[in-house]
């Protein structure tokens, strides 16, 4: 059972409420805006508390603010460090922040109200000391009293500036800013007191190049989540509602279209098979050998596997990797009913394999890299998971003309 625990008397903190500004519009609408916003704000959110280290902890994520808190020691010596360290780690926030908007930027490829205005979110914090009483509901720090009400009040002020660092005096004071921190004094006054503010506007310069931004690809950038959101949700659909009618084929019909033999057809269980999305037959370029270790990327309901499962015979072993679940969850009732025990399926994005380096004779892909924001990124992963020597058998699409920069920037054309 949950355990409440609250300390018998109210403890000296520092307050921090760290606010995204500029979404309040999406997040009132509905559809593919307000689940792009939410993304974002979550991913950026993400980043932000990844910083956050003692004696700073997060009190509470909500929306699209984080309250963060710091116990002040009583020691003056100790709090002054302690201080120095807190202020070099707020400071960093804004670049922690504006980083991350040019890398979902880079990624971006909706056109969606939520992704086309990244670049205009804000970063606000508000800083303030005082006393609070702390209450751990389970493992939750919960914060209540006076000034934890004054920081929520003082996120309503009235600096015109949109990114900013907001001390009340006593916050100033326990902080300590540095020396050549330029401050604006000001004054606001709500039903919790009056307060005398200090506004620091931060000077962020962060610039990132291309090359820069590659090398920071993450499966936590929230353009690649947004991307991979709307793909893994058409192929949820292909999985669980096959009859619907797609832009693409799939089913018996596309397997006879890219001359998969019908004997294998007929072995494999009929729900994989109306599931199947490949776009061309990777074993055209010939089959597994038995007893050869073979890995599908974006394995769908799991027909590749299965053939290769059938050709490497027991003493051989295929792994295939999907992100969507309910492609996996087909993919594996095939396997449990077929009893293949040399086949499996794992939870996994081609731009970061779960599976060992040089673990492969051969990788298989069946209309799967064409969905990578990162194609480079899959095939480093593919020849980091390979032997030396093995074997890449990808059927996928491909273009010799250069893709308008409209059609690239399409979500809707990138999952259908
Ligand atoms: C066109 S379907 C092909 C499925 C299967 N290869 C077949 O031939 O039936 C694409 C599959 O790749 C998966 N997929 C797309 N992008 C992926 C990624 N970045 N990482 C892992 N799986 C991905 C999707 O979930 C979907 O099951």
């Amino acid at each position: 059972m949950t355990q409440t625990t609250v300390e018998s008397t109210a403890q000296p903190v520092l307050l921090m409420l760290v606010d995204i500004s500029g979404y309040t519009k999406f997040m009132v609408s509905h559809g593919k805006e307000l689940r792009h916003s939410q993304l974002i704000i979550g991913a950026l959110l993400e980043s932000l508390m990844d910083q956050v280290d003692v004696p700073l902890r997060v009190s509470y994520v909500e929306g699209d603010a984080l309250l963060l808190y710091a116990i002040r020691s009583g020691d003056a010596d100790v709090w002054r460090r302690r201080s120095q360290n807190l202020v070099v780690r707020l400071l960093s926030l804004f670049e922690v922040f504006r980083e991350r908007l040019l890398e979902i930027g880079a990624y971006s490829v909706c056109k969606c109200g939520a992704c086309a205005e990244v670049g205009d979110l804000k970063l606000k914090i508000i800083a303030h000391s005082g006393e609070a009483l702390l209450t751990h509901v389970g493992e939750f720090p919960t914060l209540s009293g006076i000034d934890v009400i004054t920081v929520h009040r003082l996120a309503k002020n009235s600096v015109q500036e949109d990114e900013y660092v907001l001390l009340t005096e006593a916050a100033y004071r326990d902080l300590g800013l540095p020396r050549e921190a330029e401050v604006r004094e000001g004054s606001e006054e709500y039903d919790t007191g009056t307060f005398k503010t200090y506004i620091y506007l931060p000077e962020v310069n962060v610039t990132l190049d291309e090359e820069e931004i590659r090398a920071r690809f993450s499966d936590q950038n929230a353009a690649v989540k947004i991307l991979r959101d709307e793909v893994s949700r058409e192929y949820t659909d292909v999985a669980s509602e096959p009859d619907r009618g797609y832009h693409f084929n799939i089913g018996r019909a596309a397997l006879a279209m890219n001359g998969y033999e019908e004997e294998w057809v007929d072995r494999i269980p009929v729900s994989s098979v109306a599931s199947f999305s490949g776009m061309g037959n990777p074993f055209q370029m010939g089959m597994p050998v038995e007893g050869e270790y073979v890995v599908d990327i974006g394995s769908g309901a799991g027909v590749d596997s299965i053939i290769a499962a059938r050709a490497v015979g027991p003493a051989g072993h295929v792994i295939g990797v999907d992100m969507t679940q309910a492609m996996l969850d087909k993919a594996n009732a095939a396997k449990a009913e077929l009893l293949l025990d040399q086949l499996e399926f794992r939870s996994g994005y081609s731009e970061s394999i779960p599976i060992s380096d040089g673990w492969a004779d051969l990788v298989i892909s069946n209309g799967v890299v064409n969905l990578s924001p990162d194609k480079d990124r899959v095939f480093r992963e593919i020849f980091r998971v390979l032997r030396p020597g093995g074997r890449i058998q990808i059927a996928d699409i491909t273009v010799d003309k250069e893709i308008p920069e409209g059609a690239k920037h399409d979500i809707d054309l990138w999952t259908s």
